[in-house]
């Protein structure tokens, strides 16, 4: 069994980034929103401007409290569309539930949205095209596949989870590498007879120990996207990793899997949004 080290291979993308940006004259800029009290947001939020500061980028941080109003984040993110200074605008989300995220994400200048969220490039994304960016997540997905050299073409995949962040752009990413893509969800029955025929499962759910070892085929590749807390804090992802990695041919850990290529994944894409908004 392999496991599939997330942490060393964003690391070796950021060391990457770090000596492109000390070439740059002027920095990447990203710009980040919080308006939400959630403690993983915030851990969030603090972690991709730990990250941003390491790489020399300057990083804006916009933190609100619940008394903020949809009027005041749409001026916000009218105002950094037009600061040139400013290549990367991201909402973290969720938002406080008086706020309508769709709206604020579809006011982002696409060439801005570091996120990939934006309808302009969910739909670059589903019709072939390059979008600005790429959703962060489902690239650091197949930037471990691609690192482990996992191959795509005609393996059976599931992907566990259809959010508009994680299991929706990650099945079109792997249809383009030509991969057959199940998408189960809540509503799916019978999900480990179905899990069970495929070669590589991937679970973006958020349930711990929701992905079993009997739900897995010998040798299937394994990719846990999940995170979520238990009472004593500790992260856990959506798959029972002691149990499935004996049967696992290659297998990602929880912490040190998909999390931090997500965030190395933030960091390249706030490069390329400024290298296309610098270009002569
Ligand atoms: N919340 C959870 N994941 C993400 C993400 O990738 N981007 C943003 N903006 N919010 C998130």
């Amino acid at each position: 069994m392999i496991i599939l080290d997330g942490k060393k291979l964003a690391k070796k993308i950021l060391e990457d980034l770090k000596t492109k940006t000390e070439a740059l004259a002027k920095k990447p800029s990203l710009a980040v929103i919080l308006a939400n009290d959630n403690p993983s947001s915030k851990i969030y939020v603090s972690s991709k401007e730990k990250c941003a500061l390491e790489l020399g980028y300057q990083s804006l941080i916009y933190k609100f409290d619940n008394t903020v109003t949809q009027e005041k984040l749409i001026a916000l993110i009218n105002e950094l569309n037009q600061n040139s200074d400013v290549n990367g605008i991201l909402v973290q989300l969720p938002l406080f539930n008086h706020l309508n995220a769709q709206q604020l994400i579809e006011i982002i200048n696409p060439k801005k949205d570091v996120d990939g969220f934006h309808p302009i490039n969910v739909g670059k994304l589903n019709c072939g095209l390059k979008p600005y960016a790429i959703c962060c997540t489902p690239k650091g997905v197949i930037k471990i596949l691609d690192e482990y050299k996992i191959d795509l073409e005609g393996k059976n995949v599931i992907v566990i989870g259809r959010s508009n962040i994680v299991g929706k752009p990650l099945a079109t990413l792997l249809l383009q590498r030509n991969a057959t893509v199940t998408v189960a969800h809540s509503k799916t029955k019978n999900l480990k007879e179905i899990t069970k025929t495929k070669d590589i499962v991937i679970s973006a759910v958020g349930i711990a120990n929701f992905v079993k070892q009997d739900m897995i085929k010998k040798d299937a590749v394994v990719i846990d996207v999940g995170i979520s807390k238990q009472t004593n804090t500790k992260i856990m992802g959506d798959v029972d990793f002691e149990n499935v990695k004996n049967i696992a041919s290659h297998i990602t850990p929880v912490p040190g899997g998909v999390g931090p290529m997500t965030i190395a994944c933030l960091m390249e894409n706030t490069y390329e949004l400024y290298l296309e908004q610098n270009k002569k």
